[in-house]
């Protein structure tokens, strides 16, 4: 991260290479913070937050799901958000925000603490590369997706993601970008920071709820699919649909459709003929060329 970009921290601004939490604190030692990102996009018409309200919703519904009491109301992290991006002229990147306790706890499981907040803006860059989008590998994990009923898997928890690292450092170790996780119940569900869709017969097929992070773009795809007449639906998939897919793409805020150009040993058209429409359909949409989904964008000044 630039170490002259301003982090908001519970109010004030601070130079971002200050911005560090004891390494006993709760949130570190036992990875317990709560996160959300979202993109910012630039138009001449000023600066847009992309579907923050259902961000922020998630935000505090990962608190409560956690019972973790946030110090910021919504409207309040609105405001923080819109001070971030303009202290940082920020165009077209990412905000990530952090919710954590960052008071040291040096053997307490359970603290009582309201969560302290930290606001990042994150530039697009080279490396981050969002509206760059080339096909990608994937591959079934070896490692199950956790199981709702051990810690609630619709929280964007931090401690979350460690089922996420060995899921990518799997596929990674065999040469795959991606790796794909089946839950214990047999069905696919997702992969490590990115939801997962099929095409089969025309028809856009993602898991259902339950299982699986309640993902805002794909929800998003879900919504803005039939809009160009291409049914979508929400239901179990077995990972041998996987092998027999027309077409397979993943999607997350950084990049909104992303094809799958080879599965495990089988290589798709990517992007195939319903993914590419997709892709310019979203493109479309966060380029402010559709002005059927407007409300998506909060405006930031
Ligand atoms: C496990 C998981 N699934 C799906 C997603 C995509 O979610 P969103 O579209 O809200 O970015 C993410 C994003 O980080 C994720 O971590």
């Amino acid at each position: 991260m630039n170490s002259d970009s301003k982090v908001w921290l519970n109010g004030e601004f601070i130079p971002s290479h200050q911005a560090t939490v004891p390494l006993l604190s709760h949130g570190f030692s036992r990875g317990s913070a709560i996160f959300e990102v979202f993109g910012i996009h630039a138009s001449s018409d000023g600066i847009f937050a992309f579907r923050m309200d259902e961000h922020l919703k998630r935000l505090m519904k990962s608190a409560r799901l956690l019972e973790m009491e946030m110090a910021f109301t919504t409207e309040e992290i609105v405001d923080a958000v819109a001070r971030t991006v303009k202290a940082n002229k920020m165009g077209r990147g990412l905000i990530k925000i952090l919710a954590y306790w960052g008071e040291e706890a040096v053997i307490q499981l359970v603290l009582e603490s309201k969560l302290d907040l930290a606001i990042f803006a994150i530039p697009d860059s080279e490396e981050l590369g969002l509206d760059k989008v080339e096909p990608i590998s994937a591959c079934l994990s070896k490692w199950r997706k956790i199981h709702p009923e051990t810690v609630p898997v619709s929280a964007k928890s931090c401690a979350n993601y460690l089922n996420a690292y060995l899921a990518r450092k799997d596929a990674n170790n065999r040469g795959f970008n991606v790796g794909l996780l089946v839950g214990t119940d047999g069905f696919l569900a997702e992969g490590s920071i990115e939801s997962v869709f099929i095409v089969k017969n025309g028809v856009l097929k993602t898991p259902p709820l339950g299982r699986i992070l309640s993902s805002i773009t794909r929800q998003t795809i879900l919504e803005a699919a039939p809009h160009i007449d291409i049914p979508a639906s929400e239901d179990p998939i077995l990972p041998d649909e996987l092998f027999s897919a027309d077409e397979i793409f993943t999607s997350h805020s950084g990049i909104k459709v992303l094809p799958v150009a080879r599965f495990e040993d089988r290589d798709l058209q990517a992007p195939g003929p319903i993914t590419a429409q997709l892709t310019k359909h979203m493109d479309n949409i966060t380029n402010f060329r559709d002005d059927r989904f407007r409300n998506w964008f909060t405006p930031l000044d």
